[in-house]
């Protein structure tokens, strides 16, 4: 499904492992990633009257196109998911039926080249999903140690050539601002070496800088922890991600809760005295290949289900 330019991934997947059956129909769900709002559309087609949706999204053209949603049921939030808890209390609600994550960029991000996420189109280096906070990738360029740069690279792009590059961006910038994302492409591409099959050189370069500018695995960590805080018992928690170093985040995170808790040996305490595990994992999804030969952008989806066991926090 399209929505005004976002090709929304496993959607009637997400939505159907958030379980919206009869009896919860009436519950509070949300929606961390508004994005252009696939995923909100269907859920509240679940819910009954008494249902309740909160939609958040960091992005103002995302909050800009969920004004066009006019439903009581609905509400859209212009926060980060790591703030869940504060957006949840400022409304009066201690606990929700079900959490949608679909982690990454929207389309309508990347397609913009004012938005300067993507190699493909010539724009300002910004990279921001909200421009109205942070720094722009072109600032941090101009910033950043040679180290710190490399680092990033190298640890959210998994580039091999992550030192080259960044002494490239160094010796650059001396001479000039890196300011577009045509000439970090270019420059990339001078010194990636070996090109992967189907992959431009400046891909990993490219998504390492998007994820450090938007903070995207600290965010994701910190807003796994507020979503089970928010998880009523059985409660579903529903996360897509769409590389790895996301989707091992969150099984790891959820993997931890998932096991009961041991006490350490020398503490004498009965089986059934011990903490219970918080959550049970439901599942590990892949998009259908029809799905994927139609939308490029599910190829690398995963999707995670688990379900709130105990209603206390991790
Ligand atoms: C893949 S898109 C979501 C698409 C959406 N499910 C749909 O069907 O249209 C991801 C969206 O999440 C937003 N986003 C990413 N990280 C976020 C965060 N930490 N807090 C809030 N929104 C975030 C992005 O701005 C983007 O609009």
């Amino acid at each position: 499904m399209s929505t005004l330019g976002h090709q929304t991934v496993m959607l009637g997947q997400a939505v159907e492992a958030l379980a919206i059956d009869e009896a919860r129909a009436a519950g509070v769900y949300v929606d961390g990633t508004f994005g252009r709002g696939g995923h909100s559309r269907a859920i509240l087609q679940r819910l009954s009257a008494g249902g309740r949706l909160i939609a958040l999204d960091k992005d103002p053209e995302a909050i800009a196109a969920a004004r066009t949603i006019d439903d009581p049921r609905f509400e859209i939030v212009h926060a980060s998911f790591s703030t869940l808890r504060e957006v949840l209390s400022e409304r009066g609600i201690t606990s929700v039926d079900g959490i949608l994550l679909d982690l990454g960029v929207s389309s309508p991000q990347i397609d913009d080249p004012a938005r300067g996420f993507s190699f493909r189109h010539d724009g300002p280096l910004d990279m921001r999903m909200n421009p109205l906070h942070g720094l722009s990738a072109a600032q941090w360029l101009e910033r950043a140690s040679q180290e710190e740069i490399r680092e990033v690279i190298r640890d959210y792009g998994e580039e091999r050539f992550a030192l080259q590059i960044a002494k490239a961006i160094v010796a650059r910038r001396a001479e000039r601002p890196l300011s577009t994302t045509r000439e970090l492409a270019s420059l990339v591409a001078g010194v990636v070496r070996t090109r992967e099959k189907g992959q431009d050189p400046a891909t990993r370069t490219f998504q390492a800088i998007r994820i450090y500018i938007n903070q995207e695995l600290a965010e994701l960590e910190q807003g796994l922890v507020m979503a089970m805080d928010a998880l009523g018992l059985r409660g579903r928690l529903v996360v897509i991600s769409f590389h790895s170093l996301e989707d091992r985040i969150v099984k790891r995170f959820l993997q931890r809760l998932a096991r009961p808790v041991e006490p350490p040996p020398y503490i004498p305490i009965k089986a059934r005295d011990l903490p219970l595990a918080s959550v049970r994992l439901l599942a590990r999804q892949l998009p259908a290949t029809d799905e994927v030969a139609l939308n490029p952008r599910a190829r690398s989806a995963v999707m995670r289900v688990a379900e709130r066991l105990a209603p206390s926090g991790p």
